[in-house]
């Protein structure tokens, strides 16, 4: 199977979208002899190979659909899932703000269905690699699944653990945190960035943000941003341009920080004091 996302044509192997009237869709793997069924006639899996992407095909019916290469936010929202998953308007802001790119290393928490772990993997590029924890074995199982579908999961490590008893890499250049209680582990997410490293945690709640920030202080944390991204959609029709009847009204609030390594030097209290850092420990940390 491949996300086949340079070709101009479509081949055997490839993972493709066809979008049919009422944006009724499908993402399947083209296998040569296979058959789509659909409640608007069957499509021929042999009629579709080596057709240029965006040609426009009949099913058996006469039923139109277009053949496109999904995009990662059509994965995304494709994705099969037993959690509650990052969505694309989110994971977008979240990639830039953190600077995640090729060649980083990027440790997360929890994995659930993989959703952030799919996009994290793509930007991270062959060169960079994810550690992904999770403590429940089912999802950990779905989220594999998940990524091997989209030929991602070899830049993924995955592993199995509660992570309250913390985590085995030092060094990451960035650390995402999606569990129902981030402020409990924000010691040992320290420990896990390198100096300097950006760190991201998505929140539903006010009461999580707050308990977030206390612990966010007392972990030597600064550059403390939050935010909520909200996107609005609208018709496209230059006559009646409005916008959609429906939104996603809220998806969850965006918490990013910076590890920072404060010093005893007097003359560094008033950054510290405006970046609400509490003045650093007399014993030099364990790394
Ligand atoms: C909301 S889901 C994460 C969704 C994920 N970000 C995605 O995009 O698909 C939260 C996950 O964290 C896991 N989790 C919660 N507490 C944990 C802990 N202490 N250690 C490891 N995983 C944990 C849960 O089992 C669950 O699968």
């Amino acid at each position: 199977m491949t996300w086949n996302v340079h070709s101009t044509h479509t081949q055997a192997g490839d993972l493709i979208q066809l979008v049919g009237l009422r944006h009724k869709h499908f993402i399947i793997t083209l296998k040569p002899g296979a058959e789509l069924q659909t409640h608007r006639g069957t499509l021929k899996h042999d009629d579709l190979i080596g057709l240029p992407w965006g040609t426009q095909v009949f099913s058996h019916m006469g039923s139109p659909f277009f053949l496109l290469q999904p995009s990662l936010a059509d994965l995304l929202r494709d994705m099969p899932r037993n959690t509650q998953i990052l969505y694309p308007k989110d994971i977008g802001f979240i990639l830039i703000t953190m600077g995640v790119g090729p060649g980083h290393h990027v440790v997360e928490a929890g994995t659930g269905s993989g959703s952030m772990t799919t996009a994290l993997a793509y930007a991270v590029g062959p060169t960079g690699r994810v550690t992904s924890y999770e403590v429940r074995p089912e999802m950990q199982k779905l989220a594999r699944k998940n990524l091997r579908r989209l030929g991602l999961d070899e830049r993924v490590e995955f592993k199995l653990r509660n992570i309250s008893e913390g985590f085995d890499e030092t060094g990451a250049d960035a650390f995402f945190l999606d569990v129902q209680k981030p402020h409990e582990f924000m010691t040992q997410v320290r420990k896990a960035l390198k100096p300097g490293g950006f760190f991201c945690s998505l929140v539903p709640t006010f009461n999580q943000i707050q308990k977030l920030l206390h612990a966010l202080r007392q972990n030597r944390f600064a550059f403390v941003e939050v935010c909520e991204i909200l996107l609005r959609y609208y018709k496209p029709q230059p006559a009646r341009l409005r916008p959609t009847d429906r939104m996603i009204a809220h998806t969850g609030f965006l918490i990013f920080a910076r590890r920072i390594e404060p010093s005893n030097d007097p003359r560094g209290k008033d950054l510290l004091n405006e970046q609400h850092v509490a003045q650093t420990l007399d014993a030099p940390e364990e790394q």
